[in-house]
């Protein structure tokens, strides 16, 4: 398995795996992966035949006061992890790869569904996401990309985008994995203290009782918002940054359950931010 930096090579080797009529599954990734990360691998390698990771910490999605210097980072390791689920090969360029001096070109979603959630503390959270993923997309040209619904906001955004400028890619969202204990894995958890790992389980408990709710005939979403704010917190550390019911695709909040809705929650331990979420439907369990 491979490990290309430069873009010029990964287009080549690229072009020889089209022309062999080869589907081409394609993983983003900031790398330190773990088995969310995986499980997009695997996922790829079921339904094409030449699979592509790709691990850039890209800093235009971060802001200035947020984690890109100590985002976790150990290439070694993470290429170790790709062997060991058959991916074809790695594309790792360097910042200056991606973004050459002078670089100015963004694309950006400018709706409501980037201003929402996430949006509303992380600004330029998504006009980098987008533009990044923009530039891996016609650079790997892959046929399915492969993201998690653990962001699900992430994913929506990319829908959009993928249909508003018509890029020939379709994407396939993948289920959220979890730590045994119920915690979503991620790749910032390794930030956590001892105390603060322990406690953020409610998280997943929270979203749990909404759902235990839910299925007892409650489409009230102030009643879940209450019950999962209170059940946050019962941890001292933790601090809500939201807890909110939305449209699925939208991500504009909703009053009642009907059909499909997401429950997302942003909670902050310290530094740290953990998201985590519920995708359901009213009468669908
Ligand atoms: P990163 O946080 O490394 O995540 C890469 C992919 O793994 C995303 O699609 C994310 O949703 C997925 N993922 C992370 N944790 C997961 C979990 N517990 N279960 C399932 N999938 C999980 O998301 C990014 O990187 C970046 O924004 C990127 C798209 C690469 C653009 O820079």
């Amino acid at each position: 398995m491979k490990t290309v930096k430069s873009i010029l090579e990964l287009k080549e080797i690229v072009a020889k795996q089209k022309t062999n009529g080869k589907k081409i599954g394609f993983v983003p990734t900031m790398g330190y992966l773990h088995e969310g990360h995986l499980s997009l691998m695997r996922a790829s390698k079921n339904k094409t035949d030449f699979t592509i990771v790709s691990i850039f910490v890209n800093p235009t999605q971060f802001g200035p006061k947020e984690d890109l210097a100590t985002y976790p980072r150990d290439l070694k390791r993470d290429q170790a992890l790709c062997e060991s689920v058959g991916v074809d090969l790695i594309f790792a360029p360097e910042v200056s790869e991606m973004y050459p001096e002078g670089y100015s070109t963004y694309v950006d979603c400018e709706g409501n569904i980037t201003k929402q959630l996430c949006g509303a503390t992380r600004p330029t959270h998504f006009k980098g996401v987008t533009s990044v993923v923009s530039k891996l997309f016609n650079i790997v040209q892959p046929n399915f990309a492969f993201f998690g619904q653990k962001d699900a906001q992430q994913v929506a955004i990319i829908e959009k985008m993928v249909r508003e400028l018509n890029f020939p890619i379709e994407i396939v969202p993948c289920p959220i994995v979890r730590e045994a204990d119920g915690l979503a894995m991620s790749s910032r958890n390794t930030y956590l203290s001892e105390d603060a790992r322990k406690e953020a389980l409610v998280l997943h408990k929270a979203l749990l009782e909404a759902k235990t709710l839910i299925e007892n005939g409650e489409t009230d979403t102030k009643v879940l918002i209450n019950e999962m704010t209170n059940t946050i917190k019962s941890s001292k550390l933790a601090v809500i940054d939201y807890v909110q019911v939305v449209d699925t695709q939208s991500l504009e909040s909703i009053a009642t359950l009907e059909d499909e809705f997401l429950i997302a929650l942003a909670v902050k331990f310290g530094n740290t931010r953990l998201i985590d979420n519920y995708r359901g439907q009213v009468g669908g369990f």
